[in-house]
């Protein structure tokens, strides 16, 4: 049978779910981290060991500054609220991305938060946060000493010490990549779905994870 460590998610859909349900796409972006919590709880209890999630691409700069300012207002206060019950369920909180761009109390709680959970060790939570694969590709090459390998590689990628994700889920109905991972993606099994994110649930992952059991990884032999 296929291992499982890690299960990677482009959570897409948020601002189609609040405008469909004429709340507003801040409203769908709210639903969402009540989805990533539901997600979690149910991967501890899955048993499986790293979970990564897209919460913010070097690319999504480009929405309007109140859309942004709200996404990242809703870390902040996930983090401040919530870091107890983080602690206690032994999620150890790791950040992929480029941080230094945000503003210096999210990078402070951020920072904070990560160091908090260091020794957990239920599970591994992966936030990508100002993430683009491009740029991680670039500063890891730029950052290797001497003679570049796959292994002298990727040990200055986020992902460093990580399994690649084994699956990947994309909701929202979107059959591409944007930017995600796509070093770590390379022999990923993929899951588009089209349910939007907020409306994901336990019982969609459980049959993504029946199905990801039930296939056969080549890597390339027989
Ligand atoms: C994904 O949902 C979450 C983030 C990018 C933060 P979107 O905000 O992209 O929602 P849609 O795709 O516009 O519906
Ligand atoms: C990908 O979603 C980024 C995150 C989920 C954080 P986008 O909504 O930004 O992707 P595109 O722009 O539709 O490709
Ligand atoms: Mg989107």
């Amino acid at each position: 049978m296929n291992k499982l460590n890690h299960i990677a998610f482009i959570m897409d859909g948020n601002g189609r779910w609040g405008k469909k349900k004429n709340k507003g796409r801040n409203f769908g972006h709210i639903k969402g981290v009540e989805t990533v919590k539901k997600i979690v709880k149910s991967c501890i209890s899955l048993k499986i060991p790293i979970l990564t999630f897209f919460v913010f691409s070097s690319e999504n700069w480009k929405r309007p500054k109140t859309e942004i300012v709200f996404l990242f207002k809703l870390i902040k206060n996930y983090f401040s609220k919530e870091i107890d019950k983080v602690i206690n369920q032994g999620i150890k909180i790791n950040i992929l991305g480029d941080i230094t761009k945000l503003s210096p109390d999210l990078k402070k709680i951020l920072n904070k938060s990560v160091k908090l959970t260091k020794k957990n060790k239920m599970i591994i939570v992966n936030l990508a946060i100002n993430y683009g694969s491009k740029d991680e590709i670039l500063s890891a090459s730029n950052k290797v000493k001497g003679k570049i390998n796959i292994k002298s590689f990727e040990k200055n990628l986020y992902t460093k010490n990580m399994p690649n994700p084994d699956i990947l889920i994309r909701t929202g109905g979107h059959q591409r990549l944007s930017n995600f991972m796509l070093w770590q993606l390379a022999y990923t099994e993929l899951f588009f779905i089209k349910k939007l994110w907020p409306d994901f649930n336990s019982v969609d992952l459980k049959r993504i994870i029946k199905k990801f059991f039930k296939t056969k990884r080549n890597f390339g032999a027989l």
